[in-house]
Parts: C-alpha cells; sequence; structure tokens
C-alpha cells in the first residue's frame, strides 16, 4: 500500500510515520516543502500523477498559537484552503482509495456546550483570534464532504484536541500553551530566574492529547471507518491552564514562582471534546498526560537547542 503523508516533518506528520514504521509498512511516501510546495496546484498534481499514492494522511497545514492566528489570519486562510483544496483534488484525480483530512477543535463554536460533540460544528459562532484558521479547515471538512457526495470517494475528516509531543513548536512567541510552558520553565530553570510569566488567567479548561495516541487514533479510522460525519480525537478529560503550568513545572523542575499576565488573551473558556464515537470505535488515548509532559521534556532537551529554541 503505497501511503502519502503530507507534513510529515511536522509534529502530527512525524508521529504517523513512526506509527506506520512501527506497523511495518514500507511504501510511506513524503516530501518536503523544497521538494514539492503543496501551495503550488502544478507542483502537487505532477507529483500525484507520477506516484499514484493509494492513500494520504494530510498532515500539512499553517499552525500556530493564539497570536500567531490573530496577526496573520490572511496567511492561515489562504495557505490552508490552498494545501487542503490541491491534495484532495489530486489524489482523488489520481486513484487514492482514501483521504483523511485534519482538521481541528477549533473549528466548533466558541461558546459550544461541553464536552464537544461533532454535530455542534456550524452552530454557532467561532472563537475570533482563530476563526480564519478555523474556517479553512470547515472548508476542508466541507469539501472532504463534497468528494464523497458528488464523486463516491471516500474522503474522512478527524478533529484532534489540542496536541503535544516530540516536534512540536517549542517557540513561546508563536507556540501553543503546552510547549510554551516547557521552554519558559527550562529557560528560567536555567537562568535562575525567580518567576515566569505565564499568558492569560490560567482560568481556561483545556484537554491535552499526546501526538503519537492521534497517529494510532488515525490509524484505525483509516482502517476502520468510512463515514461523511467527522470524528473527534480527544481524551475525554480537561485540566485548567493553572493545572497544567504546575505538572509542567514540576517535571522541568523549576522551584520559581507563576506570575500571570492578565494583558494577553485567554481564548475559548472550555475546549474538551467528546469522544463517544472514537472510543465506540475501539480507540482510546492511553498516554497519561504526566509521562506524556515527561517524554516531551526529554525530546526537549535532547533536540531543541539545536533548533535554538
Ligand atoms: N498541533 C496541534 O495541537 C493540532 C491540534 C489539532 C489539529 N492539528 C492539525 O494537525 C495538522 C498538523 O499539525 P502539526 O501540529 O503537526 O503542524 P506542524 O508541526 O506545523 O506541521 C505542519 C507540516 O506541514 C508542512 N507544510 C506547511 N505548509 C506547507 C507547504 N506549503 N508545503 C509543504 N508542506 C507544508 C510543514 O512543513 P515544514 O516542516 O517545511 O514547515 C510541516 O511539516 C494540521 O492540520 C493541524 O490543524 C494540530
Amino acid at each position: 500500500m503505497k501511503i502519502f503523508v503530507a507534513g510529515h516533518r511536522g509534529m502530527v506528520g512525524s508521529a504517523v510515520v513512526r506509527a506506520l514504521q512501527r506497523r511495518g509498512e514500507n511504501q510511506v511516501l513524503t516530501r518536503t516543502r523544497q521538494e514539492m510546495d503543496l501551495t503550488d496546484p502544478a507542483a502537487v498534481e505532477k507529483w500525484f500523477a507520477v506516484e499514484k499514492p493509494e492513500q494520504v494522511i494530510d498532515a500539512a497545514a499553517r499552525v500556530g498559537g493564539i497570536l500567531e492566528n490573530s496577526r496573520r489570519p490572511v496567511e492561515f486562510l489562504i495557505e490552508n484552503t490552498r494545501i487542503q483544496n490541491n491534495l484532495m483534488e489530486s489524489a482523488f484525480r489520481n486513484g487514492c482509495k482514501k483521504f483523511l483530512f485534519l482538521g481541528s477543535s477549533c473549528i466548533y463554536p466558541k461558546h459550544a456546550p461541553q464536552p464537544i460533540r461533532e454535530d455542534s460544528l456550524l452552530t454557532g459562532p467561532l472563537e475570533p483570534t482563530n476563526d480564519a484558521y478555523a474556517l479553512a479547515k470547515i472548508a476542508g471538512v466541507r469539501l472532504a464532504q463534497a468528494f464523497r457526495d458528488q464523486y463516491g470517494k471516500s474522503a474522512i475528516s478527524a478533529m484532534p484536541t489540542n496536541l503535544y509531543g516530540p516536534e512540536d513548536n517549542f517557540d513561546p512567541e508563536s507556540s501553543h500553551a503546552l510547549p510554551g510552558m516547557i521552554t519558559k520553565f527550562h529557560r528560567a530553570k536555567v537562568k535562575g530566574e525567580k518567576e515566569v510569566v505565564l499568558w492569560g488567567t490560567g482560568s481556561p479548561r483545556r484537554e491535552w492529547l499526546h501526538v503519537d495516541d492521534l497517529a494510532g487514533g488515525l490509524l484505525m479510522l483509516m482502517e476502520k471507518y468510512d463515514g461523511r460525519e467527522i470524528v473527534n480525537v480527544g481524551v475525554g478529560e480537561d485540566l485548567t491552564i493553572l493545572e497544567l503550568a504546575e505538572q509542567v513545572q514540576k517535571v522541568v523542575g523549576y522551584s520559581g514562582k507563576i506570575r500571570w499576565d492578565h494583558g494577553k488573551p485567554d481564548g475559548t473558556p472550555r475546549k474538551l471534546l467528546d469522544v463517544k464515537k472514537i472510543q465506540a470505535l475501539g480507540w482510546k488515548a492511553s498516554i497519561a498526560i504526566e509521562q506524556g509532559i515527561a517524554g516531551t521534556y526529554e525530546w526537549f532537551l535532547r533536540n531543541a537547542p539545536e533548533r535554538k529554541v
């Protein structure tokens, strides 16, 4: 089976490649951005016409935290719609049998009832700080459904919750909360600083899924799920940003204080996915948050200094 993993150098793509290799797949196709810019329709079509992958897992996207999303809505909207449109169109035009599109939990309305069920999509206004990214992802979900409705193609969409793990973005300026905390606590520990400043109030509740758990869930969906409706991929439990900070602080071994910068946005008050659907398919997250943070910090210590974090 020829499987193309788009975005294989990213956090999700690299975890999917590791999971496929563990499963013994030996025809995993990958391309770097330099080899194939996925926003370029001609380059994408040319490659698919030659390689004709039977399955595609689309883990390529422009991804970022609250600040980056609110500063660059143009790039988030244009690049993400281009990447998903090019991939889906060329894949199906060239014989792809199954396509997995990756959305995100931020596609759901800001005040969706918790835990968020798949059918709450498009039932209310989005969180404004990342609405451009969310709208691009909603367009991707709709495109997958349209390929199924109009052409009978097997396109499925998975909505992961907040992720963390190896290959994450650890730059606190553009990262998600968890990897940003790892960097901040680590730097403060190394420099002997007395306090660490974290964004917001610490009160929003978030769910964190280790990316290796996600990869297992995605491969299960590729095997067992062939439906039109989106599928949430999460843990089913959340914790406050304050509780998360205390966990990260403990793993990093930083003994100073945390100061909360209330001038920075909190984002959505709570984001917990309802995971009954994926659990009914026989999958459940298995990496506990303490264990996941510890493994991620080990990866950070081995790799991040080279990346000048
Ligand atoms: N991170 C999360 O918490 C999270 C949560 C829910 C859903 N997701 C979804 O999961 C997917 C992957 O996210 P991630 O966190 O793995 O992101 P990531 O680490 O930033 O990886 C994205 C990958 O896409 C590639 N890419 C971006 N633009 C490209 C282009 N024009 N041409 C070729 N490659 C391009 C990047 O290539 P380079 O290496 O060259 O930059 C990178 O390898 C996204 O669809 C995202 O929405 C992520």
